[in-house]
C-alpha cells in the first residue's frame, strides 16, 4: 500500500476559520454574542477578562478598545493622576470605558493604583468572575539626571512600574494557574534596555521588568501562564515633552496595540521574548555573548595582564552565541574548568592542523550527517561481561540479576545502551570526510542516554549514528553525535555522545548548541546518599572488553603519549558504575524505572581508585556526581538521572505492542519522505508532532514526527524533548483518516481525534506533508 496521512486541518466546519478561540467560545464562561460596533473577526477574544493597567489614555486605551472589540471584557484600570504621579481622578478610566460601551463592548472601570494590586484582580473577578489577561501598563515618569535623582523620584518610579507589575501579576498568578491558562504582558523601554539620558530611575525600573517577566515566563509555562515584554514606541502625553507633534502623531498607540493583542491570544506560544514595536514596525531581541577566551592556566594564578592581553577575543562578537537558557549561559562555565583542568592531562604540541573542521568545509554540511549503521549483535554474554565490567559482584544477592542468564529476573543494566551506539559512533567519526580528527586528542566529554524501553538481554540492535552540531569552544572543538539504536522497528534507546578535540577550536563555529543535552548542577545540601566503590587494578581490562578497544585504557606506553601516569579507566565505564549505584540506592534496581541518564567527565579514574557517588534526590531527577575518594576530584560532574516514579503502574512502561498496527506503515512512508525532504520541511515547519495510537483504549504504539530539529526524522516513542502538538486516536480512525473516508474535523468534533498543545500548527503539517507527498 502507498498509504498516505490526510493530516487534520482544525477549523471550524461552519466557517472555516482555523483557530482554537473559536471552537472555545460554547465552554467558555461569559461566551459572548458579538454586538454592536465592536465585532472584529479573526484573532477573539470571546469569554476572556482583560485587565489593562494605566488604560485611561495612551498605549493603555489602544489595548483596551483592541480587546473589547474582539470579545473580551476588560477591565480600564486608571489612577487619573497625572504624568508625573501627582493626583487622581476617576475621570480617565471612566471616558474609556464609556467609549468601549457605546461602541457594544463589555468594560468596567477601576481606579485604584497598580500598588493596589489585588483590588484591581478583585474587579475583574467581582464583575466578570474570572481573569485571563493581565497588561502591565501604567506608569509615570520623574525624569532628572542622575545625581539629581531624589529618594522620592527614585522610589516612586520602582512602586508603580515594578512593584505594581508584580503586585497586580501575583493577585492573578493563582487564578490563571488554576485555570491553565494566562497571558501577562511586562511594559519595559528603550530606555531601560539602552539607557537614556535623564533616566536612571526608570531605566532600572523598566529593564527590571524584563528580568521580572523572563522568570515568570519559566515558572508559568506549565500552567500554560506565558509572559513577555515590550519595548514601544508611541506618541502619548509621555513622549509629548520630548518628541515633536508630528511624530506623536504619527506613532500611534494603534500601532503597538495588534502586538499585544496577539500576545495575549490562546494560539500564541511565545513566552518569555522581549519585543521592540512602534510605527506599525516590531521586532524581537535577544542576547549575545563573544565567544570569549580562557584567561588562566591550570594551577595558575589569574591575572588582570591576563584579561588584558585577552581583551580583543573577549569582546570579539565574531561567531557569537545567543544564548537563550541560565543553563545555555552557565555551559560554558564547566567547559572552560574542563579545559583549563585538561591541559597536561592531553598532549597538545600536535603539529597538524589544529581545527577539527578544514577551513575548506562547511560545517552545515557536516551537521546532519550520517555516520551509517552498525549492526550489534549479542547473546547473554554481553550484559553479564558489560556488569562485570562496572563493578557488579555475586558478592551482592541483588546483582544476580545482572550476572546469571538463569535468573528468573535475569535483565540488562540500563546503562549497557551505550555499547550498540559507541560501536557505530567509533567506526563513524575517523571516516568523517572534511574533519581533521585527531583520536589522540579526543577526550569523550560528556554522555546522555535516554531507554524508551528496557533493553533486550541477547538480539540484534541497529545503531544510527548522525552528527548533531560542531561546536566550537576556542581551545576546543566539540563534536555532538547522536545515535538511535533500534530492536527491530522500534527505538530503544537514544544517546548522544559529546566529544572534545583539545587544541582544535577556533574554526569560527558557534559555541553552544541547542541541540546538546545538558548537565544540571547538583543542590547545595549534603548528599542523600553516598555509595563508595573500590576498582580493582584490572578494571579497565575487565571494562574494555565490551568492546572500547583503545589502548589508552590498558598500554602504558599509549598512555604516556596523552600524558597520563598509566593507563586510565573508560569515562563510560565510571558512568556505569554511577548509574547502576542510582539504580539500586533510588529505583529499588527496577531497570523499567530507568529512563535518562547525563554525565559531564571532568577528571581522568586510575583503575584501583575508589569511586565515590554521590547522590541528591529532587522528585524524580537523582543529582549525582562521582568523586575519588583518595584524592577528592570529581571524575564525574553534573550527572543525573531521571527515573520513573515508583507510584507509575509498571504497565504505563511496558514495551509499547507494536504487533499489527495499520498505522505503522503510514508513519514509516512519511519518515521515507522526512528523509527525502526533512531539511526543507524542517524550514517551513519547524515543529514537532507526536502521535498516540490506541488500540482497545489504550496507547499501542507512539510516533513522532520532528519537524524542527536537524533535517527532520521520524521515530517510534514519544518526542524526544517536547512535543508541540500531540494526536490521539485509535488505529482504525487514523486509517479512516488518512484513506479519507472520515474528515480530520469531523473526527475532531466527533471526540475520535484529541489534539493537544499547539493546534494551529497541524494545519501546517497537513499542508506540507500534503503539498510533497502528494498523500
Ligand atoms: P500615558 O501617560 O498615556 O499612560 C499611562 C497611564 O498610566 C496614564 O493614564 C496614568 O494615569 C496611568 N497611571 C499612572 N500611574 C498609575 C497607577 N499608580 N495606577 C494606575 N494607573 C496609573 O503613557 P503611555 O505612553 O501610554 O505609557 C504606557 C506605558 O508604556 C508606560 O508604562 C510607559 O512607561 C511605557 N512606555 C511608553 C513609551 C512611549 O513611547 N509612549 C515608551 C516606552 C515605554
Amino acid at each position: 500500500m502507498r498509504a498516505g496521512a490526510h493530516l487534520p486541518v482544525l477549523c471550524c466546519p461552519s466557517c472555516g476559520r482555523v483557530g482554537a478561540g473559536h471552537w472555545g467560545r460554547a465552554v467558555k464562561p461569559g461566551g459572548a454574542e458579538r454586538s454592536g460596533e465592536m465585532a472584529a473577526a479573526g484573532l477573539r477574544f470571546d469569554g476572556r477578562v482583560v485587565l489593562v493597567t494605566g488604560a485611561g489614555g495612551g498605549l493603555g486605551r489602544a489595548y483596551a478598545l483592541a480587546f473589547a472589540e474582539r470579545g473580551a471584557s476588560v477591565v480600564v484600570n486608571d489612577l487619573g493622576g497625572d504624568f508625573k504621579g501627582y493626583g487622581k481622578s476617576s475621570s480617565a478610566a471612566d471616558k474609556v470605558v464609556d467609549e468601549i460601551r457605546a461602541k457594544g463592548g463589555k468594560a468596567v472601570p477601576n481606579y485604584d493604583s497598580v500598588e493596589d494590586g489585588e483590588k484591581l484582580v478583585r474587579t475583574a473577578l467581582e464583575a466578570f468572575g474570572r481573569i485571563d489577561i493581565v497588561i502591565n501598563n501604567a506608569g509615570i515618569l520623574r525624569d532628572r539626571s542622575f545625581v539629581r535623582i531624589s529618594d522620592e523620584d527614585w522610589d516612586i518610579i520602582h512602586r508603580i512600574h515594578l512593584r505594581g507589575s508584580f503586585l497586580v501579576t501575583r493577585a492573578a498568578w493563582n487564578h490563571m494557574k488554576n485555570q491553565k491558562f494566562g497571558r501577562i504582558i511586562m511594559t519595559s523601554s528603550a530606555a531601560g534596555i539602552y539607557g537614556n539620558f535623564g533616566q536612571a530611575n526608570y531605566s532600572a525600573a523598566k529593564l527590571g521588568l524584563l528580568g521580572l517577566a523572563n522568570t515568570i515566563a519559566i515558572e508559568g509555562r506549565k500552567y500554560n501562564i506565558h509572559c513577555n515584554t515590550i519595548a514601544p514606541t508611541a506618541g502619548s502625553r509621555l513622549t509629548q515633552t520630548v518628541m515633536p507633534q508630528d511624530l506623536v502623531d504619527a506613532f500611534k498607540p494603534e500601532y503597538v496595540a495588534p502586538l499585544v493583542v496577539w500576545l495575549c491570544h490562546e494560539s500564541c506560544a511565545e513566552n518569555g521574548s522581549l519585543f521592540e514595536v512602534g510605527a506599525g514596525w516590531i521586532g524581537k531581541l535577544r542576547w549575545e555573548r563573544s565567544l570569549g577566551a580562557i584567561v588562566r592556566g591550570k594551577n595558575q594564578p589569574m591575572t588582570p595582564e591576563a584579561v588584558r592581553d585577552k581583551w580583543v577575543k573577549v569582546c570579539d562578537f565574531d561567531n557569537a552565541s545567543k544564548p537563550r537558557t541560565i543553563q545555555e549561559s552557565i555551559s560554558v562555565l564547566s567547559d572552560a574548568l574542563s579545559q583549563i583542568e585538561s591541559q597536561g592531562n592531553i598532549s597538545m604540541n600536535s603539529t597538524s592542523s589544529g581545527s577539527v573542521v578544514s577551513s575548506s568545509v562547511d560545517t552545515a554540511s557536516i551537521v546532519g550527517r550520517k555516520l551509517g549503521t552498525n549492526v550489534y549483535k549479542y547473546t547473554h554474554l554481553e550484559p553479564i561481561l558489560y556488569a562485570l565490567g562496572v563493578g557488579m559482584s555475586t558478592k551482592d544477592p541483588d546483582h544476580l540479576k545482572f550476572l546469571f542468564e538463569g535468573s528468573e529476573e535475569f535483565c540488562c543494566l540500563p546503562s549497557f545502551g551505550v555499547i550498540p551506539a559507541q560501536t557505530s559512533m567509533f567506526d563513524g567519526v575517523p571516516s568523517l570526510s572534511g574533519l581533521n580528527i585527531d583520536l589522540a586528542r579526543m577526550l569523550h566529554g560528556e554522555q546522555y542516554l535516554e531507554l524508551y524501553k528496557p533493553l533486550p538481554t541477547s538480539g540484534e540492535l541497529r545503531s544510527i549514528a548522525t552528527v548533531a552540531d560542531i561546536l566550537d569552544k576556542g581551545s576546543g572543538a566539540v563534536l555532538l553525535i547522536d545515535v538511535n539504536t533500534y530492536c527491530g522497528k522500534d527505538l530503544v534507546c537514544y544517546n548522544q555522545f559529546s566529544l572534545f578535540f583539545v587544541g582544535a577550536g577556533g574554526f569560527g563555529g558557534k559555541r553552544t548548541s541547542e541541540k546538546a543535552k545538558l548537565t544540571a548542577v547538583p543542590p547545595q545540601r549534603p548528599p542523600d546518599a553516598v555509595i563508595s566503590d573500590v576498582t580493582t587494578a584490572d578494571q579497565a581490562a575487565l571494562y574494555r572488553l565490551s568492546g572500547d578497544w583503545n589502548p589508552l585504557h590498558v598500554d602504558p606506553s599509549f598512555a604516556a603519549l596523552g600524558g597520563f601516569k598509566k593507563p586510565i579507566l573508560h569515562g563510560l565505564c565510571t558512568f556505569g558504575f554511577a548509574a547502576r549505584n542510582v539504580l539500586k540506592q533510588f529505583a529499588n534496581n527496577d531497570v523499567n524505572r530507568f529512563k535518562a541518564i547525563k554525565v559531564r567527565f571532568a577528571k581522568p579514574v586510575y583503575p584501583g581508585e575508589t569511586l565515590q557517588t554521590e547522590m541528591w534526590k529532587e522528585g524524580d531527577r537523582i543529582h549525582f556526581q562521582t568523586k575519588i575518594k583518595e584524592t577528592g576530584e570529581v571524575a564525574i560532574a553534573g550527572g543525573y538521572v531521571d527515573i520513573v516514579p515508583a507510584l507509575e503502574k509498571p504497565s504505563a512502561r511496558e514495551p509499547l505492542r507494536a504487533g499489527g498496527l495499520q498505522s505503522n506503515l503510514v508513519f514509516e512512508e512519511i519518515g521515507r519522505r522526512v528523509k527525502e525532504m526533512g531539511n526543507e520541511l524542517v524550514k517551513k515547519v519547524n515543529a514537532v508532532f507526536q502521535w498516540d495510537i490506541t488500540k482497545d483504549g489504550k496507547t499501542a504504539m507512539q510516533w513522532t514526527i520532528d519537524l524542527k530539529n536537524g533535517s527532520g526524522a521520524v521515530y517510534q516513542g514519544p518526542a524526544r524533548n517536547s512535543a508541540d502538538t500531540t494526536f490521539t486516536l485509535s488505529d482504525e480512525d487514523f486509517m479512516d483518516v488518512v484513506q479519507q473516508k472520515v474528515n480530520p474535523q469531523k473526527a475532531f468534533f466527533s471526540g475520535k481525534l484529541k489534539v493537544k498543545g499547539n493546534i494551529m500548527l497541524s494545519q501546517k503539517l497537513e499542508m506540507i506533508l500534503k503539498d510533497y507527498a502528494k498523500l
